[in-house]
């Protein structure tokens, strides 16, 4: 069995015996190994330490390949629990519309937004589709994310979803990366079903997904729950028939309205309700209270200039928060889990540990991987990132912008 120890580790970080869902002031404990390493065997974490003690152990003496990490850090690799990496088209045009004064509501109603994707996406073929999502994921990857959750949504007909779907399950199959499946038909009405929205529920429910269910193509069902797209009761409706296939729920809740999301979400035992820009104390305090977790995506309130997501008050009331980017072509055009990360301490006031926690173990279980990614412990998969030389860990968010990834491992072996 190949085997590789990591020595002379500044700080081996987010350390653990056991990978609880992290809340309250939990969230905030990151424990580090200064001056550590850490032996690697196939794809698996086998054992670390401090260099205090390494000559005192035989792994070195067994082991295949040393790598003399000089001083970096090494994390556990970002976990991506929120992404429509899947598109045919980048939108900037759109982007300068609104630069120029338009606004997200007039842009839609325009066709732009979710159904010029769409549009964009039945024009595209399968092949295309794959090869541009492989290089998104490429592209993630370098910066440091081994696991990502990927939506469907931008088909809006049996057979765009179902290309959507396709297409992610063959990335499933040829990439490294850990990737979920998220069938997301209820993304908005497209325009054929504008004035039928019962026709479209009806759709979803007996066209897709028992097609979807037949042929494995989701992990979870998702609802953008909001006003003007899918209403509290038509959300639940959709995901019950979801529930009914084996899908568990993970869905958009409360992003530009208190829109009953996260009552409903928490109601159907959830998985994540996601977004969370709007909230108020009832919502809050139904999150707090459930294991439902609150994944929020900065870069997607950044991106449309709304107000953050209130971190703060969410890990106080005790919420499980996760971080995500909501990679989209829409409204986080970034799958930059750095510059995420950066965004969560800057303008939600998350201390460094907790956004490193919530972008990592949180998110490994906001995809339900928390058993085998999403920290440094021992059997679960080799996915690390290994930073160029910083000072501190706070220097991670402190610095954006800067791309402090020096290398990145997926189950055991480096990019
Ligand atoms: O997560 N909120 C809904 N869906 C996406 C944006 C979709 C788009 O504009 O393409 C989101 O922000
Ligand atoms: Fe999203």
């Amino acid at each position: 069995m190949p085997s590789l120890l990591i020595k002379n580790i500044q700080q081996l970080v987010g350390v653990r015996e056991q990978s609880p869902l992290l809340r309250g002031v939990a969230l905030a404990q990151l424990p580090v190994i200064h001056n550590a390493w850490l032996l690697i065997e196939d794809d698996t974490i086998a054992a670390f330490g401090s260099m205090d003690d390494l000559d005192t152990t035989h792994h070195h003496t067994v082991t295949t390949y040393v790598h003399d990490a000089a001083g970096a850090c090494v994390l556990p690799a970002w976990c991506d629990s929120h992404t429509h990496l899947v598109f045919a088209a980048s939108r900037e045009e759109e982007f300068v519309y609104k630069i120029k004064g338009m606004s997200y509501a007039e842009i839609a109603a325009k066709g732009g937004g979710i159904l010029n994707s769409a549009r964009k996406l039945h024009d595209a073929s399968e092949d295309d589709l794959f090869n541009k999502a492989w290089k998104r994921l490429e592209e993630v990857s370098h910066l440091g994310t081994a696991s990502i959750e990927i939506k469907s949504g931008y088909g809006l007909t049996v057979e765009g979803e179902l290309k959507m779907l396709r297409v992610i399950k063959k990335l499933k199959q040829r990439s490294a990366l850990d990737i979920k499946a998220t069938f997301l038909g209820a993304h908005t009405y497209p325009v054929e079903y504008k004035e039928n929205h019962e026709g479209y529920i009806q759709s979803i429910i007996n066209d897709m997904l028992p097609v979807i269910a037949r042929e494995n193509l989701a992990d979870y069902i998702d609802v953008f729950c909001e006003e003007g797209f899918f209403s509290p009761e038509e959300t639940e409706r959709i995901c019950r028939a979801g529930m009914q296939h084996g899908l568990k729920p993970k869905i958009h809740a409360n992003q530009l309205n208190l829109s009953g999301g996260t009552q409903v979400g928490v109601k159907l035992g959830a998985i994540s309700v996601d977004h969370l820009e709007t909230m108020d104390e009832d919502a809050i305090q139904t999150l707090a209270q459930s294991n439902t977790i609150g994944t929020l995506l900065p870069t997607a309130a950044f991106f449309l200039r709304m107000p953050f997501q209130p971190a703060r008050a969410l890990i106080d009331a005790g919420c499980a928060i996760a971080l995500a980017t909501d990679f989209n072509p829409g409204s986080s055009p970034s799958g930059n889990m750095n510059l995420m990360l950066a965004m969560s301490c800057i303008q939600m006031k998350m201390l460094p540990e907790e956004a490193i926690n919530a972008a990592t173990l949180n998110g490994a279980h906001a995809m339900e991987l928390g058993h085998q990614t999403g920290s440094i412990t021992i059997g679960k998969k080799a996915n690390l990132i290994l930073t160029k030389p910083i000072p501190s860990l706070a220097y991670l968010p402190y610095a954006f912008g800067s791309n402090l990834v020096d290398k990145v491992m997926i189950k055991g072996a480096w990019l």
